[in-house]
């Protein structure tokens, strides 16, 4: 789909207005696309077409899942994927729901001291780049599992236009190209050779994937077993060890995506449905948004002085207990009814005052450096029967591991630095973990992915998700306050905006342009430090609203391609 037709899919509704409260002057009132059955909002439009196209067909958003996931895998190598994984939230029309692992999974043969030196350092880029680094990916195994549960369609209906997409190609963005163009000589240092994307091409170019195509085609003629027993599954294993890796046949052959209880909870009016660990996501969004629920943002203002300090003291709080606490559920005992009891949260908070900021060492310990850019990629779906689905899925890093399995076509995550190599010592989004998150044979790694869903008065209301490492989950958060408390549209929800908080390092990362100087100097005043040089914030929200007339209102984020397409 064409930036004209998104550009047209923009409506300007209202007249001039201004928040007296809120550091930003709202001039227009502007809408997102809006669609009168269904939607599938995603990082590329090719992927969202080709979801709705399926949805068209009369599949269901779990059919749409397949056919998008797997687009993205072909159109945004940057996150999407067949060698990573994800998770995924389901609210189906009829009220029921639940949630879908298909994180990786630590090899075998992992130990917890895989990444450490003979005098216990943490040896650099052992976790990130290369071989090493790759989990067991669970893609294909969760596209499958939601297919097998509740998909309509056949697989061939479903892949067919996918495998198209790869023979025939798709148009390289131009934000597409800068990123391939940042990362090329990486690529070749990692590979040992120039891959499919390399800065030989130009944006606006057409580039096909032929190798993925054939992979795809023998995943859509033999199911999920080509990939985990398979042709496939040897030539993966064969590529993995070659170049030093640890993943076997019997580990991609033990992979299976679990089906896994949400967390729900309510804020206000809401109830919010998001996913549980191995995610933190869905707790920490829970511990944050009870945190604040007492506190009257919305006359405050958005990104007012008094909201900023309230969002990051709770943000503070919930990041300091989310590096102790939480890891893989099959492997540790985490104390999530206690993380969100209303006692707990609310003694959490008393420490807070509106003087001045509490240091991030007064609420636990921790030594930090920096971190880089994170990528992952997010997709919401609400399909013509009332189905909706959020998902998040990644490579981890941008590219993951940097390694493309050329022969197959797709990049390797680099997911097991998401565990935690060393206690205290910072993986790349600078997240402190300790034993919890530390590494086992066979154990998945802690994400901060937060799919989620929410309910109003009952009724599906919202879907909504990010990439963005560990600024999903206060950006997902500051997506649902912007609708909630301040009254945006979908669109301008996603686009406001946002700054971030994690406990350590102790920082508010904002958006360039997002606070003015005069709120800088309060904060800074206050004994905040603003931090607007580090990494932007990377997340890029894409979510659907289901406005009271029940037309869909999308959200596609314009930091990047994202787009959203229905009818
Ligand atoms: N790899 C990023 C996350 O799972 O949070």
């Amino acid at each position: 789909m064409k930036k004209s037709l998104l550009l047209i899919a923009f409506i300007f509704a209202f007249t001039s207005c201004k928040d007296s409260n809120s550091n930003i002057k709202k001039t227009v009132k502007r809408n997102g696309l809006i669609t009168q059955k269904a939607m599938v909002v995603s990082a590329r439009a090719e992927a969202s077409k080709i979801g709705s196209d399926i949805l068209k067909k009369g599949g269901n958003a779990f059919d749409a899942m397949m056919g998008t996931e797997l687009a993205l895998a072909v159109t945004y190598p940057y996150a999407g994927n067949l060698g990573g994984g994800g998770f995924m939230v389901y609210r189906l029309a009829n009220g029921e729901i639940g949630s879908l692992d298909y994180r990786e999974k630590a090899p075998l043969a992992a130990t917890k001291n895989m990444y450490l030196d003979a005098d216990g350092n943490v040896i650099e880029n052992k976790s990130t780049i290369g071989a090493y680094a790759v989990g067991v990916p669970g893609t294909i195994a969760g596209v499958f599992a939601a297919h097998k549960k509740f998909g309509k369609l056949p697989v061939k209906d479903i892949l067919q236009p996918v495998i198209d997409l790869a023979n025939n190609g798709f148009v390289i963005t131009e934000k597409q190209q800068a990123r391939i163009n940042d990362k090329d000589s990486i690529f070749k240092a990692v590979n040992g050779k120039e891959i499919l994307f390399s800065n030989k091409t130009k944006a606006g170019e057409t580039l096909k994937n032929i190798a993925l195509a054939e992979t795809l085609e023998r995943i859509m003629n033999n199911g999920k077993d080509e990939f985990y027993k398979g042709e496939t599954a040897q030539k993966l294993v064969n590529f993995i060890q070659d170049k030093g890796g640890i993943i076997t046949m019997e580990d991609l052959a033990l992979y299976e995506a679990k089906w896994r209880d949400p967390v729900t909870f309510n804020y206000k009016d809401l109830r919010v449905i998001s996913m549980a660990p191995p995610s933190s996501g869905g707790i920490c969004l829970a511990q944050i948004m009870k945190m604040i629920e007492h506190f009257d943002l919305k006359s405050y203002g958005h990104n007012s002085l008094k909201t900023t300090q309230v969002i990051v003291e709770a943000e503070r709080r919930a990041y300091a207990d989310r590096s102790h606490f939480l890891g893989d559920p099959d492997f540790v005992e985490m104390p999530l009814k206690t993380l969100l009891s209303d006692v707990y949260l609310h003694e959490r908070m008393n420490s807070f005052s509106f003087e001045k900021a509490t240091p991030s060492d007064s609420i636990s310990h921790g030594n930090i450096s920096g971190y880089e850019s994170s990528e992952t990629t997010h997709y919401s779906i609400v399909d013509q029967f009332g189905n909706a689905i959020s998902v998040t899925t990644t490579l981890n890093g941008a590219y993951g591991s940097k390694l493309f399995v050329d022969e197959l076509g797709f990049f390797l995550n680099n997911e097991m630095d998401d565990f935690s190599s060393k206690p205290g010592v910072p993986n790349v989004y600078g997240l402190v973990g300790t034993e919890a998150n530390s590494i086992a044979p066979q154990k998945r790694m802690l994400s901060s992915m937060t799919p989620t869903i929410i309910e109003k008065d009952g009724e599906l209301y919202m879907v909504v998700g990010t990439p963005g490492g560990s600024t999903i989950i206060t950006s997902v958060l500051q997506t649902i306050l912007n609708v909630e408390e301040f009254g945006m549209t979908m669109q301008e929800a996603v686009d406001a905006p946002r700054f971030h908080h994690q406990w350590l390092p102790d920082e508010i990362r904002v958006e360039a342009t997002t606070f003015s100087e005069k709120l800088k100097k309060q904060l800074a005043t206050k004994g905040y430090f603003i931090n607007e040089n580090a990494t932007p914030i990377t997340a890029k929200v894409d979510a659907i609203l289901v406005l009271p007339n029940g037309k869909l209102e999308g959200g596609a984020d314009h930091r990047g391609d994202d787009t959203a397409v229905g009818f």
